[in-house]
């Protein structure tokens, strides 16, 4: 078998490790090697990139795709959504999911990897649909967690699921680090009785376990793992490239193009240390999320929370409330936004001294049922404190919402090129049209020059 490798650095690696601000150029000179080290994949788009590029970076994202996919003839790219979310934090409307993976998948995308932070596979309906409908490579994604109902058993059916709705791969999204060795090894292994669509493992560094979890996963015949060149690797990020390329025999990795490629990247990390936009914290490992099962991310967002209310004595509490408001509310994965929600929440509880006296709108949304169907029934008395005996929604959340192209159309007018302005637009309304205002005004340099002649 030969294992497959998704090099992640321009996505997560430094997503994770550097606040996502790598610019185009600084990408572009080394894309052409990338494309030659013989990678199934590169990750470099989704997530927080298209973010930061118009809130951070002044790029226009949609075009850094264009220049990237130019130089890259060999090598899939690939790209992040969060279903029905696609790159933001709600859910849209159907017409703009389309749209918006229509646009990703002509732009240059070949491979959409899709997930819904509760697993509730009809967030993800839409983008599978669109996804096929535009010939792109839809890979249906399990976030993983754990709980009392996410056992392996729990997640093979998950697995069938998604081969149902037709997707052609599988991603295991074990986005906190906590996917145990051995546990990974029985995972992959029960999957692949069920299916043949190859699997791929994504994991982060965080907590220490994550090369021995992809060794035990090699072992169980994972197809595909996700890994960052070095320079991009380890705390918070993924394992890096280059090991695996030289401890896999007959694999068509070319080692010494990987270290040419870690090489170039080096200073370029050094120059964001050095700016301190590298935290030497994401370099931390936290053992401490195996043990109270929470993501390294929430356990310092928790640390600051108390820090403000000076309450940092309450702690080791509120670690211990997590898991109990978790239970109430049927165990929803530590993952955004539900690892804020969860976290806020188990504050609240434990520094106002009643469970649930005070209650953040998300989590009552959730309660709601808005953001999809909770893994198990969330607990009626919590449900009854939190709703009241309003009635919870339980179709899919997105049938709820109108059609939204022709509005945001309307909204940004003028300043919109293209459906892909648009498109910036619908997703971060406030940071597009700044980005969008700044683009029609001339260039300072231009104006010199000008009044010069
Ligand atoms: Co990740």
């Amino acid at each position: 078998m030969k294992l497959k490798i998704t090099e992640t650095s321009l996505r997560d690696g430094h997503q994770s490790l550097i606040a996502t601000r790598l610019k185009t150029e600084e990408i572009l000179p080394i894309i052409e090697k990338m494309d030659k080290a013989g990678f199934h994949s590169m990750e470099v788009w989704g997530g927080a990139t298209f973010d930061s590029c118009i809130r951070f970076l002044n790029e226009d994202p949609w075009e850094r795709l264009r220049l990237i996919r130019e130089k890259v003839k060999n090598t899939k790219l690939q790209m992040l959504v969060r279903g029905q979310n696609l790159l933001g934090y709600k859910h849209y409307a159907d017409d703009v999911v389309e749209e918006f993976i229509k646009k990703s998948i002509e732009n240059g995308i070949d491979i959409v990897r899709t997930f819904d932070a509760l697993n509730d596979f009809r967030n993800i309906e839409t983008t599978v649909k669109s996804i096929k409908k535009y010939n792109g490579h839809c890979q249906g994604c399990i976030a993983y967690t754990t709980s009392d109902v996410h056992t392996v058993k729990y997640y093979v059916e998950k697995v069938k699921e998604l081969e149902k709705m037709g997707v052609d791969s599988i991603c295991i999204k074990d986005m906190a680090g906590i996917l145990l060795p051995e546990t990974g090894y029985e995972l992959i292994t029960e999957m692949k009785k069920v299916t043949e669509l190859p699997i791929e493992l994504h994991t982060h560094c965080t907590s220490g376990i994550a090369q021995m979890l992809y060794l035990r996963a090699i072992d169980a015949g994972v197809d595909i793992i996700d890994t960052s060149i070095s320079p991009f690797s380890g705390g918070t990020g993924q394992p890096a490239t280059e090991v695996y390329a030289q401890i896999l025999q007959g694999t068509e990795r070319d080692p010494e193009l990987l270290s040419e490629i870690a090489d170039y990247f080096k200073p370029i990390k050094e120059k964001y240390r050095k700016e301190g936009i590298l935290n030497p914290k994401v370099m931390d490992t936290e053992p401490k999320t195996l043990v109270y099962q929470v993501p390294g991310g929430m356990l310092s967002n928790l640390m600051s929370q108390l820090e403000q209310q000076k309450a940092l004595d309450k702690y080791e509490q509120v670690l211990k409330e997590i898991p109990r408001v978790r239970k109430d509310l049927g165990y929803p994965p530590l993952v955004t936004p539900l690892s804020q929600m969860v976290g806020t929440q188990s504050v609240f509880n434990v520094l106002l001294g009643e469970r649930y006296k005070v209650v953040p709108k998300e989590i009552r949304d959730y309660v709601k049922g808005l953001y999809g169907k909770s893994p198990a029934p969330i607990d009626l008395e919590i449900q009854k404190k939190i709703i009241g005996d309003a009635e919870a929604f339980t179709g899919r959340p997105a049938d709820m919402i109108e059609p939204e192209m022709e509005k945001f159309k309307a909204e940004i007018g003028e300043l919109a090129k293209s459906t892909e302005d648009v498109l910036m637009y619908a997703l971060f309304p406030e940071n597009a049209r700044k980005f969008l205002e700044n683009r029609n005004k001339p260039q300072v340099e231009e104006i010199e020059i000008n009044l010069f002649v």
